[in-house]
């Protein structure tokens, strides 16, 4: 097990200076359509991100996004302003990346309105652009940790797995593969993008994957998943790990660099 610790200290070592509980001051704009029906987003999902957001999804700025990381981190956004929103604001997945640097966040239009007050949302929505704080929060899903494998996947040379219902506020840092029967040299698969993770290296038979997450940044610990991917694997199907995850980054930041205290 030793490759596991090396990793899991590596990525630690990365997120030392996050300080995801700490309010950050920004703006927020909403999509112009929500096409529930098609919803893409860089993150992959699909029509899952819907299903797993319930229409309350966002694309975020690449230092949220993180590469992919990000993706299906939740966050607590609300807007600031007193005569158009309510304290409370909305919760959102992130989905989706913002490359436009004028706001942080892009909501869906069912987020962004669900930060209005009664009666204000076709009010809040012209306004197109608001000021707003946000915070990362645990996400709560009443799934386990699932598997698909992706609808591109070439058996037997290439598979690769997207990664669903990620649950408490968590990172995934890495997603090792060997033959389940322990024959063979097992390796990490690639991240392709967001929750996608690819290897063209496949073992036959049953298939042992082991998904790394990582709760807590300063103190971090890791959550080892270890699943059994049948044989008969097919292209689109989702298989629920049995574990669902729950864990809530305990981190460390200095109060002045959060400048406000945490929500209640
Ligand atoms: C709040 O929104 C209203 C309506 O768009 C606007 O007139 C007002 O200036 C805004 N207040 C602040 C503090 O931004
Ligand atoms: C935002 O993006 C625009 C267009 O890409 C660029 O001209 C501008 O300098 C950027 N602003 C900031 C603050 O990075
Ligand atoms: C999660 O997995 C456990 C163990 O396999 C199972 O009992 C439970 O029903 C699953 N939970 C959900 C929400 O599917």
């Amino acid at each position: 097990m030793a490759w596991f610790f090396t990793v899991l200290l590596l990525f630690i070592a990365s997120f030392a200076n996050a300080c995801d509980r700490c309010i950050f001051q920004s703006k927020a704009a909403h999509y112009y359509e929500d096409a529930p029906t098609s919803y893409g987003g860089a993150c992959g999902y699909g029509n899952l991100g819907l299903e797993m957001s319930q229409g309350y999804f966002a694309a975020a700025v690449p230092s949220l996004f993180r590469e992919g990381m990000g993706c299906g981190a939740c966050y607590q956004v609300r807007c600031k302003n007193a005569t158009l929103c309510n304290t409370m604001g909305t919760k959102v997945t992130l989905t989706d990346k913002n490359s436009d640097n004028r706001t942080d966040f892009v909501l869906s239009k069912k987020a962004f309105t669900a930060m209005a007050l009664k009666g204000k949302s076709q009010e809040l929505l012209k306004t197109g652009i608001v000021d707003m704080e946000y915070k990362r929060i645990p996400c709560e899903y009443n799934k386990n940790l699932s598997i698909q494998v992706v609808e591109w996947s070439h058996k037997p040379y290439y598979l690769a797995i997207k990664l669903l219902y990620q649950g408490g506020q968590t990172d995934i840092t890495a997603v090792y593969i060997a033959a389940q029967d322990g024959s063979g040299e097992g390796r990490y698969m690639k991240r392709n993008y967001g929750p996608i993770w690819e290897t063209n290296n496949v073992p036959g038979g049953a298939i042992k994957l082991v998904v790394i997450v990582v709760s807590g940044y300063n103190n971090g610990r890791g959550i080892v998943i270890d699943y059994a991917l049948p044989a008969g694997w097919k292209n689109g199907d989702i298989y629920d790990t049995g574990i669902q995850i729950k864990d809530i980054a305990s981190e460390y930041c200095n109060p002045w660099r959060c400048g406000e205290e945490p929500w209640k």
